[in-house]
């Protein structure tokens, strides 16, 4: 990291045409053009090959709209599907012929849009991924995550946060806890805010309940065990290493199960009956190991769910009696194949869940400024290595959750004066 780079006095520049990354111009001074990592149609595929650089406009900011100086951009999921343009291409969602990843920011506030009341140039944020339109029902009263019009920005959006600036609603906008890094600032938004609303309100998780956490020690998974500790009920990890065991047993976890102890555990289709008895009996395995962290012969009372396919129809054999099984993504596979007797016999519930709405991320958020759940970065690329960490992710070699450094030029600073002085 060059931790001496120039920065530009831009007194007597009214538009400059662009600043390199890392130089940080005066506060509010917009640039024509910024520095992106950009996915079009022709290079869908990895994130080595999917993520270039270029030169793009600077976007627009409308009325409901802030620029944001993104100091730091967190990694996850996201950016791996749309740069494989599957399972759908978002350039056909937006419309656009390119699109600039990344749903997690920190950063400062550039330039509001006319109808911004809230906030101001200078203000030190955090970013949720929620978009929706702020005028319907769902809106005003309901949950704007039933809005007509919502979207997850950085996905369905253009412009993420994958470059200098990102334009986001008004609405995204949270408060960074003020000690807190730019680049651990960055790493908690999606991942947490999506287990927040797991946890809390789709399963609406109780004291004393039992919960089996698959990817425990992965982005959703290391704050599922923490809400699950903080609501008082037990969490049970499922991870494939040793080393990741050792992270979650640090964030509280009561039972951690290896996966790799349960070989032919992974529904694959067209199994043959070989396969499918091995499956069963693996299964069955591990649902004894899950009675011996509970204690007595019972399966866990709600199942984290976002691995899909390969662990789907475990999920719903072993859940307990009326037991939930909420779920948000598909990593393996999206087409869940499942013994729906075992659903229905034992009146178990599906639930699908989807990010959180802005009123549940500030809930969230409130957490971590009092400490009460911390964020579990385990490691920060560079701005360049954008794509080698979202290549990292696509091949299971993370841990907790990641981030890149954009705007800041180092790591370890926490506010805008700091990181000027630094520069
Ligand atoms: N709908 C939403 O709002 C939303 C939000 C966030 C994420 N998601 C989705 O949720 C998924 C996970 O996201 P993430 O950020 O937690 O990813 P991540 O940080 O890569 O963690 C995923 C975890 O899944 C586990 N895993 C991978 N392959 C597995 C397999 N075959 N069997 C069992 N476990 C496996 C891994 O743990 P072990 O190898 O240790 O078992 C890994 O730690 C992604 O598909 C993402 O798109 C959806």
């Amino acid at each position: 990291m060059n931790s001496a780079r120039p920065r530009t006095n831009l007194h007597s520049v009214a538009m400059p045409e662009s600043f390199a990354v890392g130089v940080l111009p005066e506060l509010g001074v917009v640039p024509a053009r910024m520095d992106a990592w950009v996915i079009r149609k022709e290079r869908f595929g990895e994130p080595i090959q999917s993520f270039q650089r270029e030169s793009m406009e600077v976007p627009e900011v409308g009325p409901n709209e802030v620029l944001v100086q993104v100091m730091a951009a967190g990694v996850n999921y996201n950016g791996i599907w749309a740069g494989l343009g599957k399972p759908v291409s978002v350039l056909d969602v937006h419309k656009k012929d390119f699109h600039i990843a990344g749903s997690d920011a920190s950063g400062v506030v550039w330039k509001v849009g006319s109808a911004v009341t809230k906030w101001k140039v200078g203000d030190e944020v955090v970013l949720h991924c929620n978009q929706s339109c702020g005028e319907c029902g769902a809106c005003n009263g309901g949950d704007p995550m039933a809005c007509e019009e919502q979207k997850i920005w950085g996905y369905e959006t253009p412009y993420g946060s994958f470059a200098q600036f990102c334009v986001v609603q008004g609405q995204q906008l949270l408060k960074k806890p003020p000690a807190m890094t730019w680049e651990e600032a960055a790493s908690y938004g999606l991942t947490y805010f999506t287990a927040y609303r797991m946890i809390v309100d789709q399963a609406a998780v109780k004291p004393g309940e039992n919960v089996l956490i698959w990817g425990a020690s992965g982005g959703l998974g290391v704050f599922a065990t923490q809400l699950v500790k903080m609501m008082g009920a037990r969490a049970i990890c499922v991870v494939s290493s040793a080393e990741k065991g050792e992270l979650v047993k640090q964030l509280g976890a009561d039972g951690i199960i290896n996966r790799k102890d349960f070989p032919g555990l992974a529904f694959k289709p067209n199994e043959t009956p070989e396969q499918h008895k091995a499956r069963m009996d693996a299964t069955k395995k591990l649902g004894k190991a899950i009675w011996e962290v509970i204690g007595e012969k019972k399966g866990p009372d709600v199942v984290f769910e976002h691995v899909g396919q390969e662990t789907f129809p475990a999920s719903i054999f072993l859940a307990n009696r009326f037991g939930r099984i909420v779920i948000c993504g598909a990593t393996t596979g999206f087409d869940l194949t499942f013994d729906v007797r075992h659903l229905w016999m034992r009146q178990k519930t599906i639930i699908g869940s989807h990010f959180a709405n802005a009123e549940q991320c500030q809930r969230a958020n409130h957490l971590i400024h009092r400490g009460q759940i911390k964020p579990v970065l385990t490691e920060t690329f560079t701005y360049d290595e954008i794509p080698l960490a979202h290549d990292k992710m696509m091949k299971n070699q993370l841990r907790g959750t990641v981030s890149c450094l954009v705007g800041t030029p180092r790591l370890g600073l926490t506010n805008w004066k700091e990181t000027v002085a630094a520069v």
